[in-house]
């Protein structure tokens, strides 16, 4: 019996769709192994990375379909991912995901969203570093507890000196902070940068991560060309506010990014509404509705969702600890980690890209 068994639940797995891709597992590739021992199906799932987030729902279907055919047989299913190609890259090679957040200009959120965004993520089981790229007003340092930081350094076994990123609540962090005072920001040229830039990208012992945050330096001038171009990122996520002034300066970063080639994968609008704390039934647009939106629907890149204005969020940022860590379950945490779910998502379509066309440069 099992033999047959084993071929129809093979079948019924192949059929399902992958929430995020809608590609069937056949077209995925994803059903690797399905066999039955000891009287418990051992199903074997190989998805396209990264699956922090779709390996529950990957498992609870498979899980649910597998029920409708051997009803009441315990089953185990264990969802792994792909292998993935990094094109042999040098810069940051034990990397799989580099994230960049961008914004057209500075406060708007920028740093709190890149470092709730690598928070929500590690939450979800994820290895996340912080790159905190902005020399101009480097936060990451305030927002994970790290002010006054510097790397620390030890010989390895040839006796050369490496350097690791600090870490918070898991997390590993490096800024240009770490490097930098504010005055030398303002007289900071090209050939310093590099050196800085060699230091944070290829000097420092990254280890394995699952996604590094790229905090960039607000603005599209050569420093941010010269990041993004220098830097083989995943994809970017731009964050914008609601009004009129900021939306004008995102069609600017999506410019930037479409000439360097690098996906975008998403529009972010921070401090879209305000709840007040006594009046949870009311939403009030300070700075208008539905600027981020309406870009994202004219450029044609997915909107990611909204971020209200909240006092614990800003004191959270201060207080060096991300809010989706200090008030898991909030609504501004619930926000944000479904943000993060659609970054993921968006994601696993650019890797979905690479692994349909191995060795070919590809922009989503
Ligand atoms: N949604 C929000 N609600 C409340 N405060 C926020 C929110 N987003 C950002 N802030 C705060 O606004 C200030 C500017 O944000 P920041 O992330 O530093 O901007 P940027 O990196 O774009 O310059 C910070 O004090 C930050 O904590
Ligand atoms: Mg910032």
């Amino acid at each position: 019996m099992s033999n047959n068994l084993e071929n129809d639940i093979k079948q019924t797995l192949n059929s399902l769709i992958d929430p995020d891709l809608g590609k069937s597992f056949c077209d995925l590739e994803a059903v690797k192994q399905v066999i039955i021992k000891d009287g418990i199906i051992k199903v074997n799932l190989e998805m396209i990375g990264p699956v922090h987030w779709v390996a529950e729902s990957v498992c609870k279907m498979s899980a649910d379909a597998i029920g409708k055919i051997a009803p009441g047989v315990e089953t185990e299913i264990v969802c792994t991912e792909k292998e993935q190609d990094n094109g042999g890259r040098k810069i940051l090679p034990k990397v799989k995901n580099i994230v960049a957040v961008a914004s057209g200009k500075g406060g708007v959120g920028k740093s709190a969203v890149a470092s709730n965004l690598a928070a929500a993520l590690s939450l979800q089981g994820a290895t996340v570093g912080v790159l905190d790229g902005d020399i101009y007003g480097p936060s990451q340092p305030t927002m994970f507890g790290l002010v006054g930081g510097s790397f620390d350094a030890v010989d390895d076994e040839n006796g050369n000196s490496i350097a690791f990123p600090l870490e918070s609540h898991g997390i590993k962090v490096a800024s240009m902070g770490f490097l930098l005072n504010r005055d030398d920001a303002a007289i900071i040229r090209g050939p310093m940068l590099a050196g800085y830039f060699s230091l944070l990208f290829e000097q420092l012992e990254w280890g394995e991560l699952d996604f590094l945050i790229f905090d960039l330096p607000p603005g599209t001038g050569d420093i941010q060309l010269t990041m993004t171009q220098k830097i083989p990122m995943t994809g970017a996520v731009i964050v914008t506010t609601p009004q009129e002034i900021s939306v004008s300066d995102v069609r600017r970063s999506i410019a930037m990014f479409r000439k360097v080639n690098v996906d975008i994968l998403g529009i972010v609008e921070n401090m879209a509404y305000f709840v007040p704390p006594d009046m949870t039934d009311k939403k009030y647009y300070i700075f208008g509705q539905g600027g981020g939106k309406k870009v994202a629907t004219e450029s044609d890149i997915s909107f990611l969702g909204e971020i209200p204005l909240n006092m614990e969020m800003r004191e959270a940022n201060d207080g060096g600890t991300p809010i989706v860590i200090k008030d898991e379950k909030g609504y501004q945490s619930e926000v944000i980690r479904e943000i993060t779910a659609k970054v993921v998502a968006q994601v696993r379509r650019h890797n979905l890209i690479i692994w349909e066309n191995p060795n070919v440069e590809i922009s989503i």
